[in-house]
């Protein structure tokens, strides 16, 4: 694994916005993130120019389909320069497991429940309470073999013994008072055991971007 463990989530209108905000940004020191926004407003090109620059990039898109198109769109994304995808691991075994079969060199990890869910959500979609429905999907994880999973730092301390890698986003130091409902600091996340936060808007859309960086770093 790199040592770079802050993924900078690059939630961009277009191009333009995101190139300019990317000159702040070191190759060296963090992962970017592209996800459905500036991947659907821009596509490939994007990735391109990022893997120009020199960044590691994981693509954000958190496929949830019949197993057979995942597997077509994994193979896709095999093409292009990026480390880590994301698949919903509510697809299933198959459906993972297709990914899996597509993946080339690419980590595969499985979104577990939202960041902006929480009990009363898992309560209404599933008739469950949020930890076990947790597990439940962390037990499809380890079946299918992904690479890592995405969840919560508050869902962290139930994955210390997993070696599944810890992906983490809802990462907040001040309260933004957004969408994100179950939220840590990065420091609590990294001491319990985060192998990357994700933090986009703390960080995109601060007064003082070197400052933001280092202070998720
Ligand atoms: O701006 P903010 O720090 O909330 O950005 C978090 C990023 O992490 C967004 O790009 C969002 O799509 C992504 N994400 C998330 N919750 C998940 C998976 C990914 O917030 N469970």
């Amino acid at each position: 694994m790199s040592s770079k463990r802050l993924i900078v989530a690059l939630d961009f209108e277009n191009f333009d916005e995101m190139s300019k905000f990317v000159a702040h940004l070191d190759p060296n020191s963090c992962v970017v993130k592209v996800g459905l926004q500036l991947f659907i407003a821009e596509g490939a090109k994007v990735l391109d120019f990022l893997s120009l620059k020199g960044f590691e990039i994981f693509l954000d898109l958190k496929l949830h389909d019949i197993p057979n198109t995942v597997n077509k769109a994994v193979q896709e994304i095999s093409r292009f320069n990026v480390s880590m995808t994301t698949i919903h691991l509510q697809g299933g075994i198959e459906m993972i497991a297709a990914a899996n079969e597509a993946k080339a060199n690419i980590k595969i990890l499985g979104v577990s429940l939202l960041t902006s869910l929480d009990g009363s959500d898992t309560k209404m979609l599933y008739s469950n309470d949020f930890d076990k429905q947790f597990n439940n999907l962390i037990a499809v994880a380890k079946n299918a073999e992904v690479d890592g999973v995405v969840c919560s730092s508050k869902e962290l301390l139930m994955l210390s013994d997993s070696p599944l890698l810890k992906v983490v986003p809802g990462i907040r130091n001040q309260n933004l008072l957004d969408d994100q409902k179950r939220t840590m600091t990065s420091s609590e996340a990294y001491k319990n055991g985060a192998d990357y936060i994700v933090v986009g808007r703390p960080i995109t859309q601060s007064a003082n971007i070197k400052d933001a960086i280092k202070e998720y770093s």
